[in-house]
Order: C-alpha cells, then structure tokens, then sequence
C-alpha cells in the first residue's frame, strides 16, 4: 500500500531526527496500537527502543507467550517482561463489583508502571499508541491515554519522559493497514478489541484461579472454531464470560453441579451499539460440545441474543 509505506518512510525518517542517539520506553500491551508503535519505533533505531510488557495474568490463553514470541523472538526487540499476576490476583481477592474491579486493575496497572519505569532512568522517551480519536476525545497526555485504557485517573503529572505519539494522525484501520506494512502478523492486526480489564471482567463477581481457569480455555475453544467457520474477520467481538452460579447437569449416571459459560459473539462499528452475531447453529453447538467435554467445572453453554442497547456487549 503506497500510502502506508509513505507514512512508515516518512516517520522513521522522523523519528531518528527527533530521537538521536537517545533511547525510547515503549509500554508493550499486546493490542493493535503498542504494537505498531512499537514495531515502527523499532524500524527506526533498533536497539535504541526498550518494550515494557506488564503480564497481568488476565490476558487470554496463549496472549503473553505470543506477545513475547512476536517482538522479542522474531523482531528481535529489547523487551522486559514484567510477571505481576501474583500482584493483580491479590488485590482482586474479595472484590465483585464490575467498577470496582476496574478500578483497582487500572490502579494496580499504573503502580507497577510507576515502579518498574524507575528502572530506565536512562530514557528519554514514552512511546504510545494514541490514534487521532484518542486524541480528540480525551487530550494526549500519558495519564489519559492509561486513563481510558483501564478507567482510571492518578498517573503522576510528572513523568519523566518526553512523549513520542507517532499515531496521532491515524484511524484505527490505517493503524492496521501501517501494521500490515511493518510486517506484524495478523493474529495482531486484525486482533479484536480487548479491554484493559481484560479477563477480569469476563468472571462476573470475585476473581478466582479457577475461574480465570474455566474464561481462559472456553474462549480459546470459542475462538478456535470462530476461525475453523471462517467468520473471525465478520464477527467485530466474540468472547466467553462466566456469570457467578452454578446449575444442575448430569454426566454419565450422576448429577453435576457447575459453572454455566456464556458466549458473546456481536457486530459493531464502534462498539457504541452492536447487533449480536448470527452464528450458524452447527457452529454454535461444536462450540457448545467442546466446552462443556473439554473445560473443567463446565456443565451448560448459553447464547447471549441481546443487541446493545439495551444489553452491553460486556457482560460487566
Ligand atoms: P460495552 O460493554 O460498554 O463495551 O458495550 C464497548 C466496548 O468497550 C470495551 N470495553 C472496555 N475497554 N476498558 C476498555 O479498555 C474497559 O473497562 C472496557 N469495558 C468495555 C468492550 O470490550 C467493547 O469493545
């Protein structure tokens, strides 16, 4: 793509001028924008470019390990994993309200920020993913783009860093289509919207192991034969969430008392309103029977068939 390539000549050429010789800290999330960013930063000085990427252990399955795999393995970037599930596991113990949850999530997120950005004092530079509706809709600062990723307020005005925003100027399908150019994979892409929350607020009430356990393996299923229909590019968001009850089943001669699991599968543009996905019913039932005989603590699968308005399309 012509265009692309121009923007991605253009702002390497842009970046190395205004950086030098000094260096860059890129908070890595594994979403669509850090990853461009980071993949275009990198483009332009290399080595230069340090990742921070805060595993919270409400990632989907599989999600750090690809993080790790693409940007340290195959674009061979400096990137510091920081392990902080214990962390966020801790502070969810006893918490069941949806805002809440947020809340100390996005707090949790900005304290470890705070502590391990300590550790490259070296650094000029905060690269970020701000799109040009970010910008719009809520100022450019570091606070606020954190702000609205994970609901909060209370980073430090501060910071010690320079702000590197090379998206500013783009919507988000050009920041797919630069992505595409830089040579990300798809899986990053095209990956669809995920909230900082992340898993957090697809177990519905307190957070458990187990229950991140039970979200983690049926939305990998869910996602799994999404693909194998060929409707992973149709469908906008589609996802697994574990309302906090169980219910009466029966396995074999005796009776089960599990968790239900439901799935939410929704078309939108912007996710202000959405339509729910009309998913074949042989494709909904393999799912169905794939949950139910390969996660554990799972005995019933039910379909959400509300739009938004009057449902969200989060459950929480
Ligand atoms: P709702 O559930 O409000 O979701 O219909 C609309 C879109 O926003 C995402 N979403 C969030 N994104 N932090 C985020 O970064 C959040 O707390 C959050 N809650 C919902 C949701 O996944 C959907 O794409």
């Amino acid at each position: 793509n012509w265009n692309m390539k121009t923007f991605v000549d253009d702002t390497v050429a842009e970046l190395r001028r205004h950086v030098g010789d000094r260096k860059v800290l890129c908070a890595l999330s594994g979403g669509v924008d850090s990853s461009v960013v980071a993949a275009l930063v990198h483009r332009a000085i290399g080595d230069q470019l340090t990742c921070m990427f805060v595993d919270h252990g409400l990632l989907r399955k599989g999600e750090a390990d690809s993080v790790m795999d693409t940007f340290a393995d195959q674009f061979d970037m400096n990137v510091v994993k920081v392990d902080a599930r214990a962390r966020f596991m801790n502070k969810l113990k006893g918490v069941t309200d949806p805002e809440e949850k947020r809340k100390v999530i996005g707090s949790e997120f900005i304290r470890v920020f705070e502590e391990e950005v300590a550790r490259f004092g070296d650094h000029d530079f905060l690269a970020q993913g701000t799109l040009y509706t970010d910008v719009i809709e809520s100022g450019t600062d570091t606070a606020e783009t954190i702000k609205s990723h994970h609901n909060v307020g209370g980073l430090p005005e501060d910071m010690q860093f320079q702000l590197i925003e090379p998206l500013n100027s783009l919507f988000k399908d050009e920041v797919r289509r630069v992505g595409e150019e830089l040579g990300l994979p798809e899986t990053i892409v095209w990956r669809q919207p995920f909230p900082g929350p992340g898993l957090g607020i697809r177990v519905l009430g307190e957070v458990t192991e187990e229950k991140l356990a039970i979200v983690r393996e049926s939305d990998a299923i869910l996602r799994e034969e999404v693909k194998r229909a060929g409707l992973d590019r149709d469908i906008w968001q589609y996802f697994t969430v574990l309302p906090d009850f169980r219910s009466v089943g029966v396995m074999g001669d005796s009776r089960t008392y599990d968790y239900t699991v439901g799935i939410r599968a929704v078309h939108s543009v912007d996710g202000m309103t959405a339509d729910w996905a009309r998913i074949p019913f042989d494709v909904l039932e393999r799912i169905s029977n794939r949950i139910v005989n390969e996660v554990d603590g799972v005995n019933r699968v039910v379909y959400d068939i509300t739009s938004k308005p009057p449902a969200t399309i989060e459950w929480e």
